[in-house]
């Protein structure tokens, strides 16, 4: 009982007598005020309304909502404190508090009432937590809030990965990587707010999680998937758009079931390790191998002179698959695409060479581009060809909407974010690739090349043929969509 009267005394009483100012007043009110807003939302989302799919609205509700609750509760005890220290300046400080009495039924329930806010606080600020915890994690919030990730939201929407969460591969597991995380992302939230971020975002990899944390996760290493078949498709820049194809076979290998690495998959990922002289790791001075029988076999280019220095690194999935998610294509490789898809139509003539020149020139911004491609394609089919462009208006129209929109999905202006601005190392035609070290240019010491052999990676069988045979014996000559 005397632990309560002091409670009550010391404690209780003059919570109640200070509390009773404007300050914590309307901190109070605030917090109830959007409890209430909070578990409205919860209880609408429940039945299956609402959510957090708009990034603008979860930022509200996710996070802005919890933000003012706590700011409520924050303000109470500030609005008691300043009442305190003012009434103690003016010796106004009762030397008895007024009188809490446990008999009094009225006031029982106060108390019981205060408890059970509390309680139900307690459960809010849980909650709310817990949910702008998730919802930070959520892809939306990664890619959308943020009009600086634009370009990464687009690729990551039409990639193999657009159902794996942001955070699996950005933000490791546990506790550390959590904080980690929050804090770059506030330093990039600074950075936006201040327009001082640096354009175009690089991620470089040694930032990334190592791929055993993410790629394996979900990929096997040791699987063996051997021989790949791959069919490329090219337009020409003829007044026919001439589709020719490209046909190889990828020597992919793996581990296979007798332990021996084997190919591209196998060699590589058996702890390879490189040095680049630039964060992008697109300049490979040395590469060492580690052979089976426990030897290292070092490889220099011979455009390294004098010791070989820069960043170092053990090469995993991300050093070939840099753009597993975030696939930026080539001007090329868009618009051959959409083309064997059929818009723009390879029965216009010249779309091939005008449509890479439109979609190629420079723009201030995306609607610029959207309204210049779309003149412009008019523009030269009413000049060069008035009565294709009289006869074949709409298909120019859908052909124009579909350049739009490869222009939208790989150029951001407002980003630096043009054609090339992302290399992309699986190959070695748009990008140095795998010619980073397979360029016959690294050497052992004693004179060992690492190979670039064309067969070394892959079987060509028929190169920009018109009707290779090689489709035709595999009956695949009428399969359009081939990769
Ligand atoms: C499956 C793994 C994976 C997922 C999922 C993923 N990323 Fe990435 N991300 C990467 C890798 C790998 C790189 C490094 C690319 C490089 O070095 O070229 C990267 C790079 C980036 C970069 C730096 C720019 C660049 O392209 O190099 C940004 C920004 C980024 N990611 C944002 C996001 C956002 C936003 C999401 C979710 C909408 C996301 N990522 C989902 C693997 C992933
Ligand atoms: C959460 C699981 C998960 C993670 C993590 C993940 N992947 Fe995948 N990945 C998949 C699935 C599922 C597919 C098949 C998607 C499909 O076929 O549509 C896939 C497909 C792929 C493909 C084939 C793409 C294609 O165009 O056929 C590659 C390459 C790939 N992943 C590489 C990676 C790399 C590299 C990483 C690490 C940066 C990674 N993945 C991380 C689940 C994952
Ligand atoms: C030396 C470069 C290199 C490394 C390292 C590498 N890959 Fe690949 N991978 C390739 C190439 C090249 C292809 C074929 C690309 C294509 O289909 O266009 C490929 C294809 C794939 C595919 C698609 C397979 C299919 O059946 O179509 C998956 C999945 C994949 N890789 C996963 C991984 C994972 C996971 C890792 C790390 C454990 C990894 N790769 C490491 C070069 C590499
Ligand atoms: C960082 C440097 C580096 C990059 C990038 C690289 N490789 Fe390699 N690759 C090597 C080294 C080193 C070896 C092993 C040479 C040896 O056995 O001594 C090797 C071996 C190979 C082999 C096996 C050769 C054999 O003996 O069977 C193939 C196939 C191969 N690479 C293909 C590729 C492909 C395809 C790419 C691009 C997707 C690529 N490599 C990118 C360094 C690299
Ligand atoms: C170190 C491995 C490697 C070597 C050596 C190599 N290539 Fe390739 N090449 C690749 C890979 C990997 C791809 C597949 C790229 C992809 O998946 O889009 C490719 C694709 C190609 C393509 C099709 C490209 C396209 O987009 O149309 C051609 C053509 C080609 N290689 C020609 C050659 C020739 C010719 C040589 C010999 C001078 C050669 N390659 C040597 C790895 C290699």
């Amino acid at each position: 009982m005397s632990a309560w009267r002091s409670l009550k005394e010391n404690w209780l009483q003059p919570f109640l007598f200070f509390g009773n100012n404007l300050l914590s007043l309307i901190g109070g009110a605030i917090t109830t005020a959007s409890a209430f807003v909070l578990i409205g939302f919860w209880i609408v989302s429940i039945f299956g309304h609402g959510g957090s799919s708009n990034p603008y609205l979860g930022i509200v509700l996710d996070l802005f909502l919890p933000g003012l609750f706590i700011l409520g509760l924050i303000l109470i005890p500030i609005g008691i404190w300043l009442r305190r220290r003012q009434l103690i300046a003016a010796g106004q400080v009762p030397s008895v508090y007024p009188q809490i009495d446990l008999r009094n039924p009225v006031f029982r329930r106060g108390i019981e009432t205060v408890i059970v806010i509390t309680f139900i606080n307690f459960v809010i600020v849980g909650t709310a937590t817990y949910r702008g915890v998730a919802y930070m994690d959520s892809p939306h919030f990664c890619g959308q809030s943020c009009h600086v990730m634009a370009p990464q939201w687009a690729a990551f929407q039409v990639s193999p990965h657009s159902h794996v969460d942001c955070v699996q591969c950005h933000v490791g597991s546990g506790m550390k990587s959590y904080v980690q995380a929050k804090v770059n992302g506030t330093k990039q939230l600074i950075e936006v707010t201040f327009h001082t971020w640096p354009a175009p975002i690089r991620a470089p990899l040694n930032e990334l999680r190592p791929a055993r944390a993410t790629c394996e996760e979900c990929h096997s290493p040791t699987r063996f998937i051997g021989e790949k078949l791959l069919v490329k498709t090219t337009f020409g820049d003829d007044v026919k758009n001439s589709m020719t194809r490209t046909v190889l076979v990828l020597h992919l290998g793996g581990v296979d079931s007798v332990s021996h690495f084997t190919g591209i998959h196998g060699h590589h990922l058996n702890n390879f390790e490189y040095v680049a002289t630039d964060n992008d790791a697109q300049t490979i001075i040395a590469v060492t191998a580690a052979n089976p029988d426990g030897s290292k076999t070092e490889y220099v280019s011979s455009d390294s002179k004098g010791p070989v220095q820069g960043v170092h690194r053990t090469m995993d999935c991300m050093d070939c698959h840099n753009q597993a998610t975030h696939v930026f294509q080539t001007a090329e490789e868009a618009v051959d695409e959409a083309m064997l898809d059929g818009t723009p139509s390879s029965a216009l003539p010249f779309m091939h060479k005008e449509a890479l020149q439109l979609i190629q020139a420079e723009y201030s911004s995306q609607a610029e581009a959207s309204q210049k491609i779309t003149a412009g394609l008019e523009d030269y089919y009413r000049t060069s060809y008035p009565d294709v462009f009289n006869s074949q208006r709409s298909n120019i129209d859908a052909s124009a909407r579909r350049l739009v929109a490869i222009y939208d999905r790989n150029v951001f202006p407002n980003m630096k974010v043009a054609w090339g601005t992302y290399p992309n190392n699986i190959g070695h035609m748009a990008y140095p690739g795998c010619f980073r070290c397979h360029d016959g240019n690294h050497a052992t010491k004693d004179g060992k090349t690492l190979s670039n052999d064309c067969s070394l990676c892959h079987n060509l069988l028929a190169t920009d043929e018109t009707n290779p045979s090689v489709l035709n014996d595999l009956q695949l000559q009428n399969e359009l969509h081939l990769q």
